[in-house]
């Protein structure tokens, strides 16, 4: 865990994180319903959903705690695990699977020693594989931190990763 990302295991009445998640959930009126983004936003705030948190959020929802622990993890794009200091998704639904996304995720573990869920030794780099996240006009997609990539070769995102991790920058549009 890096140092900007302090332990989710704080109570709530210390950890700042968790009025900002409270802020969502009083937004959405605690509804039940509103879960899977409650659990979105928790992952936002957090960077990953530990189970001390799946346990806040079931708790303020009146929720029980497995049922908020089975929808954490039937998406794949919930984490539980601290990520990165950035972050690379690669789209592996079927249009993106057409065009190489596997070959993406094959030379990103090959340069970077990372697979799909890992996170690098030295905390700079996490690796995630998702389900289609809507752009596939742009397949194959990678997204890299908050910037949505399409069309590129599993060279060029390898290159975009390669400056990104030597310079602590955006990484190049
Ligand atoms: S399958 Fe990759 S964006 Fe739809």
């Amino acid at each position: 865990m890096s140092a900007s990302q302090p332990s989710a295991t704080a109570p709530p009445a210390v950890d700042p994180r968790f009025d900002l998640l409270e802020t969502t959930m009083k937004r959405l009126g605690y509804s039940k319903s509103a879960l899977i983004e409650i659990l979105h936003s928790a992952q936002e705030v957090f960077g990953y959903l530990p189970n001390e948190l799946l346990t806040h959020v079931a708790k303020r929802l009146k929720l029980p705690p497995s049922q908020v622990y089975g929808v954490a993890t039937f998406y794949h794009q919930f984490s539980f695990t601290p990520l990165g200091e950035h972050i690379c998704t690669v789209c592996m639904g079927t249009p993106c699977y057409v065009k190489r996304a596997e070959d993406i995720i094959n030379q990103i573990q090959a340069t970077f020693k990372v697979a799909p869920g890992e996170t690098s030794a030295d905390g700079k780099l996490s690796v995630r594989a998702a389900r289609c996240v809507g752009s596939c006009g742009l397949a194959p997609v990678v997204i890299i931190d908050s910037t949505v990539i399409g069309k590129e070769s599993p060279e060029a995102i390898v290159g975009r990763l390669q400056t990104l991790l030597q310079t602590p920058q955006e990484v190049a549009r």
